[in-house]
């Protein structure tokens, strides 16, 4: 490969301040040189003294060129495997406005409701759509998978029952994988899954609609069982059967999951897809995951924001509903697009071809004598072939074709959207079997209504293609996404996702391989998964790595799981206490109940580092149970702790494992590693560190780090032939990995090196030149921060009363999106301005928040009242900054284009002025109402 050129090396384009920026903002720091910044930031003795071991960096195409090449040894065939993924077409209005589209793709999740309309607004059809499907009245915004969907409704019916009821069970067999993330989640639990029993001791029938062999079997009589035992019922239910049967809310579902991938979004070898999630109105407060409710704003204009268990974690910590964070909101948003350009009638359409493809082919293949597994079915077909099965199986492969082979004597056959009358035929000529030209409808119940659901004017206006991007556009528009402004938000490393990295993701090899493809299908994946597991290993100093977890709290579990199998293998199953400083992540001691651990927390020290007396004194107290500490490095507070690898040793004397969360790896990676500090086990954000776009939530994927003796616990498959998997595929959201391979491919050890000391300089800059308006807050050694800094807002709310959502709505005006705000100090802001931002963008927020310092000294001088000021009636919408009536004592020039002398075409107008959290909690509305009350309201 040709030798790269300064002309397309990859790094600077990565890495937004160029030298001579770089050495204006070192000399702002009062630093000769970045290794002397990063000499007096980082500690010595945890410094990595040599290059990483990694390829020489590749230009962009130069690496796209040899993932194509990889990628081209896979096989993709034309599924019709089934298991739960299903071919689809991905209309191209939906690919090319949102899938590939960074206005909807580099979006973080809306915590900041007033700049995350347009994708709060998706994410609420969504919850109309799961709503109008399942007829369930409360839907969450998305769920990681199937399996772990069905996994957190069993969680919900357990604390349904007061953790009271230790079993569950099933009205027919539900994919394997599903039942198998279903049994590792329990374990720990105590909760048995077994059998179809159903007493005062089950928390939960799980009803397959249909099972995994494509069949509906008739529950009825265990359904009414249930209810009878005030047992939860939960579907496990197909989204597109639903369009065309009865809802399982009128068959008695309490609760009803299932995966939405089939609603548009691509295989991927297993991921990323939309789970969905919907409850009765009684199990509300029990949901896992983000709602979307709607809420009023300062003039009463209908607004989105999160509800109910927004960052629960952070308040519930180890009692939380779930430790679910991010999710899989981009995909989620794909799926209501899909359902919003086909329609209640489109969908229908859809579901009948797979339907009628299938209820032929069983007609036909009965007809010939062959056995076909049930009567009532959607889309799938499940024949008895003694002997054949596998010998079928190749001969349709000879025709580019993929069948289920489910053992020697079964097959499977699952059509889609995209299967064709010409693959009905050649599928039945296997057989030697013809097909009639009709057959009559096979799905159980009564036949949904055309115009019975989805009559919401979302679902019918957008049919058109021109319509339907400018509605994407507009919903795009109204919100503040990476493509418009750095997202400083602490903790969250939003980083550049360059296009580069993002284009394998749509390559037909990349997107369309079924999971359970046959291993020698997979040989391009699986070359890419190993790279990447292989550099993965060397950045963190760890033996092995898995890519299963789905998001950083799914890491977290897999590796607390790996923790527990650990100590249990060695006769040690009672060490279940996992120390946790204050200042830790909600999701970590979320993650750690789910293990079936005992959180016990540990103070920190008003300086922000873990209090080591408490330390000592928990290590001691609970030395004989002890199973981990999980620590994150550097803290939460954005400081390297001086004193971690004697932390680490702490724990390793007395029997306990060190987990490492890695959500800051951006201040570590080619500077130090988790495994060389003391870390045993250490999860990886490759949607913080390693580019994965955030999708405006998710998807994420959480990727652990284990030494030596935890790999064999690392999670497993049932598809490789072992158990305790974390997520439903077995590289999870595999087929966004390619974007970490292209991102680590093209920084090479230099590149990744140079980025963090970038990262760290980049705070430090914001620090230095912030630290006189707002208290910089948990410095480390040297006086610096880490890849981030705290900058304390609560001076202005002694002096001026002004509080942090203040100064954050306010950033809204100077076109921001805010940083990390009241965590992991309320009051405060957490800024992570990451290395990607030129100069010019980290000098206009520093200008922002210099200028609102002053805004909030105008209003302690009483130039301006305390409550009619620029920060408190931030944000500024257009319509109140136009009206006839300002009344304001400050200008609408200052209220609107506070940076002065404004790019006036640049301006970024909120949608809604500031939304009223706590009149959405208190009235929940949380999917469109039914069609009757638009026409009401228009009367
Ligand atoms: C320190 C820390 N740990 C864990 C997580 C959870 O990661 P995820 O959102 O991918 O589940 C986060 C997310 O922001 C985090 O900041």
């Amino acid at each position: 490969m040709a030798a790269m050129t300064m002309k397309n090396a990859f790094a600077p384009r990565h890495i937004g301040p160029g030298v001579a920026d770089t050495r204006a903002m070192l000399a702002a720091t009062s630093v000769p040189s970045l290794e002397t910044l990063i000499s007096q930031a980082v500690p010595k003795r945890i410094r990595l003294e040599r290059p990483l071991d990694l390829p020489a960096p590749a230009s962009e195409a130069e690496a796209l060129a040899e993932l194509a090449q990889k990628m081209s040894a896979n096989v993709v065939l034309k599924s019709f495997v089934g298991l739960g993924y299903h071919g689809t077409h991905v209309p191209p209005v939906i690919l090319r406005n949102l899938f590939e589209n960074p206005a909807w793709y580099t979006a973080y999740t809306p915590y900041q409701a007033e700049i995350s309309q347009g994708r709060l607004e998706m994410l609420f059809n969504f919850q109309t759509l799961v709503a109008e499907l399942t007829g369930l009245p409360v839907a969450s915004a998305s769920l990681l998978d199937e399996a772990t969907a069905l996994a957190e409704a069993v969680g919900i019916a357990f604390r349904h029952h007061k953790e009271k009821r230790g079993r569950i069970a099933f009205a027919g067999e539900p994919h394997p994988q599903t039942r198998a993330v279903v049994e590792t989640r329990a374990e720990p639990l105590g909760i048995e899954v077994d059998g179809d029993v159903v007493d005062e001791n089950t928390a939960a029938l799980v009803v397959a609609w249909p099972d995994t062999f494509g069949v509906f079997g008739d529950h009825a009589a265990k359904i009414a069982e249930a209810k009878a035992a005030g047992t939860i019922v939960i579907f496990v239910a197909d989204p597109l059967a639903l369009t065309v049967m009865q809802t399982p809310a009128s068959l008695g579902a309490d609760i009803a999951v299932g995966s939405m991938q089939r609603f548009g979004v691509p295989i991927g070898f297993g991921g990323p897809h939309a789970a969905y999630c919907a409850v009765s109105d009684r199990l509300t407060r029990l949901m896992p995951g983000r709602l979307v409710g709607q809420s009023v704003d300062t003039k009463g204009r209908p607004g989105y924001r999160l509800a109910l268990q927004t960052r629960e974690q952070h308040i519930r910590r180890d009692k939380a509903t779930s430790n679910i964070c991010t999710a899989q909101a981009l995909l989620a948003n794909m799926a209501t697009a899909y359902a919003i350009w086909h329609g209640p009638d489109g969908l229908q359409a859809i579901a009948a071809h797979a339907h009628d493809l299938a209820a032929r082919l069983a007609a036909g293949l009965k007809a010939k004598g062959v056995t076909v597994l049930g009567d009532r079915r959607f889309d799938a077909v499940t024949v008895e072939v003694p002997g054949r099965a596998n010998a079928i199986a190749k001969e349709a492969e000879k025709d580019g074709r993929l069948l289920r082979a489910i053992d020697g004597d079964r097959l499977g056959i699952s059509f889609d959207e995209t299967s064709t009358e010409a693959d009905l035929q050649a599928i039945a000529a296997l057989f030697g079997a013809d097909v009639p030209e009709k057959a009559g409808r096979l799905l159980p119940g009564k036949a949904r209504e055309i115009n019975g659901f989805l009559s919401q004017p979302v679902f019918h206006e957008n049919r058109s293609e021109t319509e339907m991007m400018r509605f994407l556009r507009k919903l795009a528009d109204k919100d503040l996404a990476l493509d418009r402004t750095m997202i400083p938000l602490g903790s969250c490393t939003m980083k550049l996702n360059a296009a580069a990295e993002m284009i394998p993701v749509s390559w037909p090899s990349v997107a369309n391989l079924h999971p359970f493809a046959p291993k020698e299908h997979a040989k391009g994946y699986r070359s890419m998964t190993d790279d990447l597991e292989r550099w993965l290993a060397e950045i963190t100093g760890f033996a092995a790595v898995s890519l299963q977890p789905n998001a950083g709290s799914q890491g977290e579990y897999a590796g607390l799981l790996a923790i527990r199998r650990y100590h249990a293998a060695r006769g040690e199953p009672h060490r279940t206490v996992c120390l946790i400083p204050s200042s830790a992540h909600g999701t970590n001691p979320a993650s750690a109940a789910m293990a079936g651990m005992d959180v016990v927390v540990v103070r920190c020290t008003d300086s922000g580092d873990i209090d080591m007396d408490d330390m000592h004194a928990k290590v001691a107290q609970h030395a004989d149970n002890l199973a981990a500490l999980m620590i994150t490095y550097p803290s939460t507070h954005g400081v390297f702790e001086e004193g971690v690898k004697d932390l680490c040793q702490l724990i390793h004397d007395h029997g306990g494992q060190v987990y490492l969360d890695g959500a800051n790896l951006n201040a570590l990676v080619g500077l130090a590693r988790p495994g060389d500090i003391g870390g045993d086990v250490c999860h990886m954000n490759l949607h913080k560190t390693f580019c994965i776009p955030h999708g405006g939530g998710g998807p994420g994927v959480g990727p652990i780090g284990v030494a030596e003796h935890l790999a064999p616990f690392l999670p497993g498959h049932v598809h490789e032939g072992s158990s305790h998997p974390v997520s439903a595929a077995p590289f999870g959201s595999a087929s966004i990995l390619p974007i970490t391979w292209m991102y680590i491919r093209m920084m090479g050890a230099a590149g990744l090196k140079q980025a963090t000391e970038q990262a760290i300089l980049a705070a430090n800059y914001v620090a230095t030149r912030l630290k006189d308006h707002y208290p910089v807050l948990y410095k480390g050694r040297g006086d610096r921060v880490a890849h981030e800094c705290i900058l304390d807002t609560r001076v202005l709310k002694e002096s001026a009363g002004v509080t942090v959502e203040d100064v954050a709505k306010r950033l809204i005006d100077y076109g921001f999106h805010a940083p990390t705000m009241s965590w992991p100090v309320a009051g405060t802001l957490m800024v992570e301005p990451t290395e990607s931002e030129p100069k010019r963008e980290l000098d206009r927020f520093c200008a922002a928040m210099i200028s609102i310092a002053r805004e909030a000294a105008k209003v302690t001088s009483g130039e301006w009242p305390k409550d009619d000021n620029p920060l408190a009636n931030a944000p500024h919408t257009a319509t109140e900054t136009l009206a006839s009536d300002w009344r304001h004592p400050y200008s609408r020039m200052e209220a609107a284009y506070p940076a002065g002398d404004p790019d006036t075409t640049a301006k970024y107008w909120p949608p809604v002025s500031r939304i009223d959290n706590v009149a959405g909690d208190r009235n929940l509305v949380c999917s469109c109402p039914p069609v009757e009350a638009y026409l009401g309201a228009a009367e």
